[in-house]
């Protein structure tokens, strides 16, 4: 039997050319993967079968939406996982998603090698490989634009040669990765981080700057995972593409960041993740209410370097499993409900409550109820400024 390579097929121009450029190149045939992350545009089955008319000897479509929203963007949720504090994790999600599938897509289907169509500057790749690493070891990785010089000009003229069946009329100067998480654009104007972003880049968001009415929405959380809007339940996938409906109409979740990649460059990218900076505020709020002060404060810590270790492509890895046991062990009381308004661009807490609150109205009340023992304020800052007071009499030479 001859050798196999499984590609990931996103259907676009470079993993479409990428088919037979790999077949050429490696003698191998090609099995192509598509995966459904929740990205939209076209349907599966179209893509599917331009994998085969495109060359690939195979071609699976596998809807890992609910698996993508179970097992990879809760626990980023669980982590209030933004990376440079802003960016959250979108593409970096994905990937290991779609690495597990590559290897097991190669396992199933007899393959010695997998490949995906990322350049050789971004993160990506990084995530690819860095994936199948640690889920099939002794499998190769191949990427048709980095390692065997597939440019887009190259791509172009290999499609119109071949007759592929691809539409490439109107080039877009973006570079777009999106799936129910958000979305990630790069490239073209952006490049200058001077420019700023226009209206049309947006696709899950709406202009924040127009006036609209605010809408008021109470999401229910169970143990770290938000489960119902307004009373109305929803699985976890439902509940990202309702929250990308309810806060992507307030323009709610756009980024503009200028960003530290794994390859060490600097980057300029937008990010429209309407439902994930939402939800974010909204867990983030009830753990300041229900998480003990020293987790609450410890656990920030843990969130930045889940998120950096996503973010390099390290989801796999030992120390990033242990830092979710972690979190998970810290979500036990993270039940309850936020009310968020969202309007003009911003979702912004104004209610919080839950069975498992820590906070006390008796001992927070400046009010009649007050059980908050004042006296023993005085001896405790005694003792607490005793060290200071120790080293300021040294430093005063006394
Ligand atoms: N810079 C982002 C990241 O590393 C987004 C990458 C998106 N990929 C793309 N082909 N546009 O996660």
């Amino acid at each position: 039997m001859a050798q196999r390579v499984v590609l990931a097929y996103s259907g676009g121009l470079d993993t479409s050319v990428g088919i037979g450029w790999l077949k050429d190149a490696t003698g191998k045939e090609v099995v192509a993967m598509a995966i459904d992350v929740g990205q939209g545009g076209e349907d599966m089955e179209v893509i599917r079968q331009r994998a085969l008319d495109c060359g690939a000897v195979e071609s699976v479509v596998i809807d890992a939406q609910a698996e993508f929203a179970d097992d990879y963007i809760m626990p980023a949720l669980k982590a209030n996982a933004l990376y440079q504090k802003r960016y959250p994790l979108v593409s970096a999600l994905s990937r290991p998603l779609i690495a597990k599938y590559l290897a097991k897509t190669a396992k199933e289907l007899g393959a010695d090698t997998v490949a995906h169509g990322c350049t050789g500057k971004g993160n990506d790749q990084v995530r690819f490989e860095a994936s199948v690493a640690a889920i099939s070891p002794e499998l190769t990785s191949i990427a048709p634009i980095r390692d065997l010089a597939l440019t887009r000009d190259k791509a172009i003229e290999y499609a119109a040669e071949h007759n592929l069946p691809i539409a490439q009329s109107k080039k877009s100067p973006y570079s777009v990765d999106q799936n129910v998480w958000g979305r990630a654009v790069e490239t073209g104007f952006l490049e200058d981080p001077w420019n700023a972003p226009i209206e049309d880049l947006y696709t899950y968001t709406q202009d924040p700057d127009v006036l609209r009415e605010p809408t008021e929405v109470i999401i229910k959380f169970d143990q770290g995972i938000p489960v119902a809007i307004d009373g109305v339940s929803y699985s976890a996938i439902d509940m990202v593409k309702k929250m990308n409906e309810l806060a992507g109409f307030h323009g709610i979740g756009r980024i503009d960041l200028v960003e530290d990649r794994l390859v060490g460059i600097k980057s300029r990218e937008i990010y429209e993740a309407p439902a994930g900076i939402a939800l974010i505020q909204a867990h983030e709020e009830l753990e300041n209410l229900t998480l003990e002060r020293d987790v609450n404060r410890f656990k920030k810590g843990i969130e930045d370097k889940w998120a950096t270790m996503v973010y390099e492509g390290l989801w796999f890895s030992d120390l990033k499993r242990s830092l979710d046991v972690f979190i998970d062990h810290t979500q036990h009381y993270v039940s309850g409900e936020i009310r968020l308004k969202l309007r003009g661009g911003r979702a912004v807490v104004t209610g919080r409550r839950s069975e498992q609150s820590l906070y006390d109205f008796n001992l927070a009340t400046y009010d009649t109820g007050d059980s908050f023992d004042s006296s023993l304020a005085k001896g405790f800052i005694e003792l607490w400024a005793l060290p200071s007071k120790i080293s300021a009499k040294r430093s005063h030479g006394k």
